[in-house]
């Protein structure tokens, strides 16, 4: 197994991501600086399924990822051997595109005798407000809210996550992605419902706000989710008020949540939002508002390192290094090249199980 050799004080990582539906792969310096990367959505591939199709995933992860880790690497006119280490998403995630872009991290390490860096996904979302804010320091209350995920965690070094809050049934974005689908918006849903959002109503349709004042953090949107199908097929409302709508309940549930675990956990000095549906304007102005009244302050990544991308697989990797205290001298060796793609993979462990949870880790 490879181990890091790099002279320079800041350690270049290759990062390569390919859990769900995004191909990427990015060049990341330890001092924050993106070298360069690329990205290639499947949307077209998974649109006429309105969903994401494990199979037509891994297909196209491994028809994409070699050619643009040489076009990546092209771009820095860099070369393998310029590279500290290589990391990429080992989980959670689809697990047949999980193992492509795994198996080609260890193939690349292996080929150039450099460390392995077998990443939680939840960990690149959980630590890109630092690439992208670099005087955020730990601890920080992270918001984490994807499509698989809905989170509250306290972030308290690398490596060091405690989750504070789960979803008890659907995560945030799978609730903007189906009331997308069943408003007919297509997918991907979140940015659609954002936009059809823009020209209604917040105020016109009454739906819940699940779980909303319980002393516990925990989310849950599977009634919100109901009460959006039975809105749109009572025909009684504009389509614009009910994405309106369904958003306005959304983020006043983030929210109470967070005040909850705020006064559970609390306090801490900065909030952050990662994930998908982090680029949401509503959800930021939201969360901005609510870090303000508790003095915290504000980090949100900016919109291409909140969705699935791959310098935040490459900047873990970094911070990885930085806590290891890697430098030229220290042969630090990485992960074994032996290391198993995870479909399901907590980033804290240690958290209990929330009844019907499962499935989100
Ligand atoms: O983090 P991400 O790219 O992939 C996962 O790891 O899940 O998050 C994708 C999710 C999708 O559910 C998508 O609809 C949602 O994030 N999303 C949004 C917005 N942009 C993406 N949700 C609400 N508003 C948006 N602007
Ligand atoms: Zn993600």
């Amino acid at each position: 197994m490879g181990s890091a050799t790099h002279t320079s004080e800041a350690p270049i990582v290759l990062g390569i991501e390919s859990s769900c539906d995004e191909t990427a792969v990015a060049l990341v310096r330890g001092d924050g600086t993106i070298i360069a990367q690329a990205i290639a959505s499947q949307e077209a591939e998974h649109a006429p399924y309105g969903g994401v199709v494990p199979e037509i995933a891994a297909r196209a992860h491994a028809e994409r990822l070699a050619p643009m880790i040489e076009r990546v690497m092209g771009e820095a006119g860099l070369t393998l051997g310029d590279v500290d280490a290589i990391a990429a998403t080992a989980g959670p995630g689809l697990i047949g595109g999980v193992m492509v872009g795994l198996v080609s991290a260890k193939a690349l390490a292996m080929a150039a005798d450099k460390p392995l860096l077998a990443v939680n996904h939840l960990e690149g979302h959980a630590l890109s407000p630092r690439l992208a804010d670099a005087d955020l320091a730990f601890p920080y209350l992270l918001l984490l809210v994807s499509g698989g995920h809905c989170q509250i965690l306290a972030v308290e070094g690398v490596g060091q996550y405690r989750r504070l809050a789960t979803t008890i049934d659907d995560a945030l974005g799978e609730a903007f992605d189906k009331t997308a689908k069943l408003l007919r918006l297509g997918y991907p849903g979140g940015p659609a419902v954002e936009r059809l959002a823009l020209e209604g109503n917040p105020k016109a349709v009454p739906l819940p706000r699940p779980l909303k004042g319980s002393a516990e953090p925990h989310f849950s949107f599977a009634g919100l989710k109901s009460a959006v199908l039975r809105a749109v097929d009572s025909g009684a409302h504009q389509p614009a008020d009910i994405a309106a709508s369904f958003q306005q309940a959304a983020v006043e549930c983030l929210i109470d949540r967070l005040e909850a675990a705020l006064t559970s956990a609390g306090p801490f000095p900065a909030l952050v939002v990662a994930g998908g549906v982090a680029a949401n304007k509503t959800v930021r102005a939201a969360l901005e508002t609510l870090a303000a009244k508790h003095a915290m302050r504000f980090t949100a990544p900016p919109l291409a390192l909140c969705t699935d991308n791959a310098a935040m697989i490459a900047w873990a990797g970094c911070e990885r290094l930085a806590a290891e205290s890697w430098a030229a001298d220290n042969h630090f060796a990485g992960d074994s090249l032996d290391f198993v793609a995870r479909p399901r993979w907590p980033l804290d462990p240690e958290a209990e199980a929330v009844r019907g949870a499962g499935v989100k880790g």
